[in-house]
């Protein structure tokens, strides 16, 4: 009887344990899936006929002139101890004269094989004061609009890519839900002016790198650091998209629109797998920075809380069901490890091995399948409206094309809608707090000259769409 029991429990002890290993995927190194790039081949990925592909960029980033919305005013400041906002001091001044050049850079958009541009309409241009709309700025993006048709590019529009006239910055901006009927109504007005040129509309740009940057780190305007703030911020900000979705379906041209919202995903992955406090910590920032606005999208409730700080739950029908499709922004994610010092408690450091781009982050082209994944559960279509590399020596964007097009392409074996995938960005321009330092571009820009030369490492993304697109071996 003895010697049953103790079979017995030493049985049901191996069974715990093992379950727990696997509960804990033993046989991975780190918590995150990574994939043995020398054992991929990269050459089997095949999109189908009828893919979107496109380049994209945003007003203020490109066009130059935008001398009257927040980012301006932000542009001209300093923080309290002196530290200028914009690297360097730089400020987005004429950046690549798009406003001036766009047919000239419209070609460039066919030279790379891609027949579709995101780009967004500058609100403090087109309503310079409130209620206000200025005909030359109207008339500007109906130039380009009809440049785009007449050479057969399609065109995507962004109604709020992270700037707005001062004027609504002067009034709490999404700060305050009273004041997204000023949003709404921008949007009614460029819509009704549009519709007939515009394929696919984005409401709001990444409404969780708004409300971070701006509200809780600091480094975007208007500069704060209060979590409670950016919470109700995140949440307007996804709100003025579905009251703007709702009121555009019921303009003339509306119904047949497609509208959607742009969502970044960055993953906060643990960075040690036996250390809790790093899972925490890293499901804490899931929770503001991903899954907040998925879930309000998805079921009409906004919550976030933390512990002791802030609790917020509210429940809006009208942002469930606001999209006919959803854009996802994806470039990479970060390693969150919780640290012993008060004034620094996070770590975000890249695993040994990793390779960097110039910005603070890795290449992890594994997370763009996790991420076509993620968002495929709003039960929408997806466009890929950002994915590329700032990589100023181009001796990383090549492999970065390859490596990022195979995990989109596995995401679609799986059954992940992707209907259309945008790069960014067609040329070097202004990252916002990095200002000019970043080389996001497929095309080298000369900021003296404004001439724009394509980079080596571009090619593939050409060489892919020419050689990929529209074979056999996809269902159509
Ligand atoms: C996104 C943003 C773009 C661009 C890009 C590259 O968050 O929407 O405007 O700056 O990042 O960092």
């Amino acid at each position: 009887m003895l010697v049953v029991a103790s079979v017995l429990s030493v049985v049901l002890l191996v069974g715990f344990l093992g379950s727990l290993l696997l509960l804990l995927r033993w046989n991975r190194r780190y918590p995150e899936p990574r994939l043995d790039w020398t054992k991929v081949d990269t050459e089997v990925v095949r999109f189908p006929k009828g893919f979107l592909w496109g380049v994209a960029t945003s007003a203020h980033q490109v066009e130059g002139g935008c001398d009257n919305n927040n980012w301006s005013q932000w542009e001209k400041q300093s923080a309290p101890d002196g530290t200028p906002r914009i690297s360097g001091g730089q400020n987005s001044g004429a950046a690549c004269d798009h406003w001036n050049l766009f047919l000239e850079d419209l070609d460039l958009i066919r030279q790379t094989g891609a027949g579709a541009y995101r780009f967004s309409l500058e609100w403090s241009k087109i309503e310079p004061r409130p209620g206000r709309f200025d005909q030359a700025a109207l008339d500007h993006y109906h130039q380009v609009l009809d440049a785009l048709n007449d050479r057969g590019i399609v065109p995507m529009a962004t109604l709020h890519h992270f700037t707005h006239p001062l004027w609504f910055e002067r009034l709490g901006a999404f700060e305050k839900e009273e004041n997204i009927p000023h949003f709404v109504r921008f949007c009614e007005r460029v819509f009704s002016e549009y519709q007939g040129s515009v394929r696919l509309w984005c409401t709001v740009n990444e409404p969780a790198v708004f409300a971070t940057m701006g509200y809780l780190m600091g480094i975007f305007p208007p500069g704060r650091r209060d979590p409670g703030q950016a919470a109700h911020v995140l949440r307007n900000l996804l709100l003025a998209h579905a009251k703007a979705y709702h009121a555009l379906k019921h303009l003339p041209g509306g119904e047949s629109a497609s509208i959607g919202a742009v969502k970044n995903i960055f993953q906060l992955d643990p960075h040690r797998r036996w250390y809790l406090p790093d899972w925490l910590l890293a499901r804490v920032g899931d929770a503001f920075y991903n899954e907040a606005a998925l879930h309000y999208l998805r079921t009409g409730t906004f919550k976030f809380s933390l512990p002791g700080v802030l609790k917020l739950q509210t429940m809006e029908l009208e942002v469930m069901g606001s999209l006919d499709f959803i854009g996802l922004n994806y470039y990479s994610h970060v390693n969150v490890k919780l640290l012993l010092n008060p004034r620094n408690p996070v770590s975000y450091a890249a695993r040994p091995g990793d390779t960097m781009t110039d910005m603070p982050y890795a290449i992890y082209p594994e997370g763009f399948k996790r991420a076509l994944h993620r968002v495929s559960t709003l039960g929408v279509p997806i466009y890929v409206t950002e994915n590329g590399i700032a990589d100023s020596r181009d001796d990383r964007r090549a492999q970065f094309i390859r490596r990022y097009l195979y995990s989109m392409y596995r995401a679609m074996e799986d059954g992940c809608d992707v209907r259309g995938y945008f790069y960014w960005t067609l040329m070097d321009n202004f990252e916002w707090a990095e200002g000019y330092d970043m080389k996001f571009g497929l095309f080298h820009t000369d900021f003296v000259t404004q001439k724009r030369t394509l980079r080596r490492g571009s090619r593939e993304l050409s060489r892919i769409i020419r050689e990929k697109t529209g074979s056999t071996n996809q269902s159509q």
